[in-house]
């Protein structure tokens, strides 16, 4: 067993490939303990601060459920509900937090500010998003691929295509590099992971024996795989005014049948953390699909999102059942 007591979790390179497996197996105990009705609440009177500086559905949904299954409670801190960023700093915010809390779940744009946090507060600090990982997030999708594939982590192979420069193709090449499996990050030349994760990941790889491709080439970086993973083309904080040049570097990268079809993979499935952008059914889906002319759907086809190789929504109900892993197996 491992001991991930008083632990973070910032991001997928701080841990071992032992460590995250071990997180998953808990985490698929816990969600049949919740299926069968059985689960045991062992986090009675702990006390959980969710602090959000960008919005979100599935992560505060997770943390919160996650934490009331299991007897703690949560105090939920959004953007204009504390005094973070306008009037504290990170520093002392973390110092006050850490009096109080025994863990804090943060959501913010500098993974510096997540990093701050852990280092101040003396507490268990994990990481809800930031510009750079989102790493409860990969742990959930390993999950799902575990569930959906029924292989080894060693034999899981998937693409993310799209905005490989973002949190989640990071998240997605560090989390494989770590638990060696089959990698492909695709995207046009400008829009690629920086060198210091391909580095970083690279380095893990070669403990692992995970295969990594990043590359611009969609026919290579499709072929074969179990997963098509892909995310939105423009992330929470950056300018609207970037929508024009994303989707004129993105479209071909788009998600459709066609790019299901060159994987060669009958039994293929389609990944996406979500929210995505497959309809018009939400104000900025509806505006960039109305603008640019794309009407199938912008990132994925409104087709592929909703046909049966769709694993999305079972990515995220794993958010919940990962994320208490996470909870239980740090402060439990
Ligand atoms: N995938 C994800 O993190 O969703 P939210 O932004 O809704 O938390
Ligand atoms: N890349 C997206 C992920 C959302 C879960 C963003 O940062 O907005």
């Amino acid at each position: 067993m491992y001991n991930l007591r008083n632990r973070s979790f910032l991001k997928e390179v701080d841990f071992t490939a032992g460590e995250l497996a071990y997180l998953l197996r808990l985490a698929a105990a816990l969600k049949l303990a919740k299926y069968a009705g059985n689960e045991v609440p062992r986090l009675g009177g702990k006390e959980i601060a969710l602090v959000f500086e960008k919005t979100s559905t599935r992560t505060r949904s997770a943390f919160e459920v996650a934490a009331h299954d299991q007897g703690a409670h949560v105090t939920y801190l959004d953007p204009s509900g504390s005094q973070l960023g306008h009037k504290e700093s990170i520093a002392d915010t973390a110092r006050v937090l850490g009096r109080m809390y025994d863990a804090i779940e943060f959501r913010g744009a500098a993974h510096a500010a997540v990093e701050e946090l852990a280092a101040k507060s003396g507490v268990p600090v994990y990481n809800g998003l930031t510009d750079e990982w989102h790493p409860t997030q990969t742990l959930a999708d390993f999950l799902t691929m575990q569930e959906a594939s029924r292989k080894a982590d060693e034999e899981i192979s998937y693409c993310f295509i799209g905005d490989g420069r973002g949190n989640m193709a990071r998240s997605l090449l560090a989390m494989g590099a770590v638990m060696g499996a089959d990698v492909r990050i695709c995207g046009p030349a400008g829009l690629l992971p920086p060198d210091d994760v391909r580095d970083l990941a690279a380095a893990r790889a070669s403990d692992s024996g995970a295969r990594l491709t990043v590359t611009d080439d969609r026919a290579a970086a499709l072929a074969g795989v179990d997963f098509v993973y892909t995310d939105v083309w423009v992330s929470m904080g950056e300018p609207k005014e970037i929508w024009r040049e994303r989707v004129e570097l993105l479209w071909p990268y788009q998600v459709n049948r066609e790019a299901i079809e060159a994987t060669g993979n009958p039994r293929v499935k389609l990944m996406h953390c979500l929210p995505a952008f497959h309809d018009r059914a939400t104000v900025v889906g509806r505006e960039a699909i109305d603008e640019f002319g794309l009407d199938e759907g912008l990132e994925v086809t409104d087709e592929v999102f909703g046909s049966p190789r769709s694993i999305v929504f079972d990515q995220a109900e794993n958010r919940l059942h990962t994320i208490k892993a996470i909870l239980l197996a740090t402060l439990g």
